[in-house]
């Protein structure tokens, strides 16, 4: 019996990076954000209350160099990406729950409060500084490091600039034994464990203080005790993680989801999220995130996308071509999360053909029809006590089972293909059970009932519930030709044998995922 009262519930708060608004937009971007659409939604189905942010980080000397190369002003600069973004990621499904601008004023308010103090308790200070500086990748860098690289930026290959100015400083050596041991004791804190092993080299290196404000240039959001100078963007944006559950504005709501869960980032920029971040955090006096995912880049033949080796995937396109879900269970199924993955046109059409169109599209498309061929379109609840059938049934709960494994350790490539073991068997049930030879005999009344109406449109309906995190827009559709109505919340609880009601009228629609012909592919 349901209670009376109701529980509050469970708090997950998941991240992505706060991207830079920069005209090359790329699927690496969108590559990201479905991972963690895909584990927001997926905690929402387990009952969980999610805070899932992504947003825009605006400031700092390379937006307004590009800005200047436009002729226009920063902010105008910036208003016009962000809306390219906010489409791109409605396009694609995505379910942020707070798109956060670092120009906001809300989040200069966070920035300032908790800068000063910091500085307030000593842990900032002023210093002539000479160092060398990547615009591009807003990074600072020794001597050592960029003539080891060759003369230029260690992480993007371009040349560095040398920059001299009276700087602010943040003392995170005052930090580092804290933070190597708080990752030597959470095994967790930063995955894969490849990367976990880099950054404790790089910390046991010795930690530099970081160089955290700017005079050369004003698009930044002013050091409060000392105006000529702007924050750097680092400190700025990871803040972004902050203002987007309401820190400074509803304190409840921060902290009832901070720390979070889980910030998921790509590879190169593990280093600010598990060096700078949990500094500033340890200095302004806040726990730790528990998990940091560092996932690898998506490459076109075996290269890095940039707008300088012209091989840019805009995003929009095969979206637009093949729709959201199918580049979404794309990037989810080709890549394994802590690896970097190709993208190609070629490889995109064959999954649909072979996943989508031939194994779970016919699937449904086989279950419906017959129901509607054999049985006048009604689902009945009948059970037949045979081997095969208590086999299959048996199959809803191994793959529930295994599936919510895979996606608790965030492995998604594990957790597709739980799923598709399951289409796979559903698949060979029905060429195993013969409906349409049942259907022609009457004393196999039953079995036909069973096989089509039980067995086979429950293990649809289940199979919509789980890969409605993955393919939102899918999902639904599945439920509609089940005849059932589509909820505001698919819910895991659900996704167990026999939840379909008795008497269900199924409604034949389209295939959900026509196959592409080849010849098209050449275009
Ligand atoms: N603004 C910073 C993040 C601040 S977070 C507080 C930034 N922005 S970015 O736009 O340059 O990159 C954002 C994310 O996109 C990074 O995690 C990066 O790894 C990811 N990707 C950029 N190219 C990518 C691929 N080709 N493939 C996968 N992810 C890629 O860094």
């Amino acid at each position: 019996m349901k209670g009376t009262w109701s529980m509050e519930k469970p708090a997950f708060y998941i991240t992505t990076p706060i991207y830079y608004p920069s005209a090359d937009l790329h699927i690496g971007h969108a590559y990201c954000t479905t991972i963690a659409d895909t584990i927001a939604r997926y905690k929402r189905a387990r009952g969980y209350d999610v805070q899932f942010i992504t947003g825009s980080d605006e400031h700092g000397q390379k937006i307004q160099r590009k800005a200047e190369e436009n002729g226009v002003q920063p902010i105008d600069y910036t208003n016009k990406i962000v809306t390219d973004f906010k489409e791109l990621w409605k396009l694609l499904g995505v379910s942020y729950t707070s798109f956060v601008r670092s120009t906001s004023p809300e989040h200069q308010k966070t920035v300032q409060t908790l800068l000063q103090k910091v500085y307030d308790q000593g842990d900032i200070y002023k210093k002539d500084y000479e160092g060398l500086y990547c615009v591009p990748c807003e990074s600072f860098w020794t001597q050592h490091q960029v003539d080891e690289a060759g003369g230029v930026c260690p992480d993007c290959g371009r040349p560095v600039e040398n920059m001299k100015e009276s700087s602010y400083f943040f003392r995170t050596s005052k930090y580092a034994d804290r933070l190597l041991a708080y990752i030597e004791e959470n095994p967790d804190f930063i995955q894969p464990a490849s990367r976990r092993n880099e950054m404790i080299n790089f910390i046991k290196q010795g930690l530099d203080d970081l160089c955290i404000s700017r005079t050369s240039f004003d698009w930044g959001i002013p050091v409060p005790w000392d105006p000529k100078h702007v924050v750097y963007v680092w400190f700025d944006a990871l803040l972004c993680y902050f203002t987007g559950i309401g820190f400074g504005q509803d304190m409840d709501k921060f902290n009832k989801f901070w720390p979070a869960n889980l910030h998921l980032v790509g590879k190169e920029i593990v280093r600010f999220h598990t060096i700078i971040w949990p500094c500033m955090l340890m200095a302004m006096g806040f726990p730790l995130p528990k998990m940091v995912y560092g996932h690898g880049w998506l490459v076109v033949d075996g290269e890095k996308m940039s707008k300088s080796k012209g091989n840019v995937v805009d995003p929009v396109q095969p979206i637009k071509e093949f729709g959201p879900d199918a580049v979404r269970y794309f990037l989810l199924r080709e890549i394994n999360l802590g690896s970097d993955g190709n993208y190609s046109r070629k490889a995109l059409i064959k999954r649909i053909n072979a996943d989508l169109a031939n194994d779970l599209g016919n699937l449904q498309y086989r279950t419906v029809s017959m129901i509607e061929k054999y049985h006048k379109g009604i689902v009945h609840k009948t059970v037949v006590d045979n081997a095969t059938d208590a086999t299959f049934r048996a199959l809803t709960e191994t793959t529930v089972t295994d599936y919510e494994k895979a996606m608790d350790a965030y492995d998604l490539n594990g957790s597709i293909r739980a799923i598709w073991n399951f289409i796979g068997a559903a698949n060979k049930y029905i060429d195993e059970t013969t409906p349409w030879l049942l259907a022609k005999d009457e004393a196999k009344k039953d079995e036909l009932s069973d096989v089509m109406t039980y067995n086979l449109a429950d293990a649809v309906r289940t199979i919509a519930i789980l890969i409605s995190s993955m393919m939102p827009f899918t999902a639904p559709k599945i439920y509609t030709q089940l005849g059932l109505a589509v909820p505001e919340q698919f819910d895991l609880a659900e996704a167990v044998w026999g939840n379909l009601p008795d008497g269900t009228k199924v409604q034949k629609g389209q295939p959900i995922f026509p196959r592409i012909q080849e010849e098209e592919t050449e275009k």
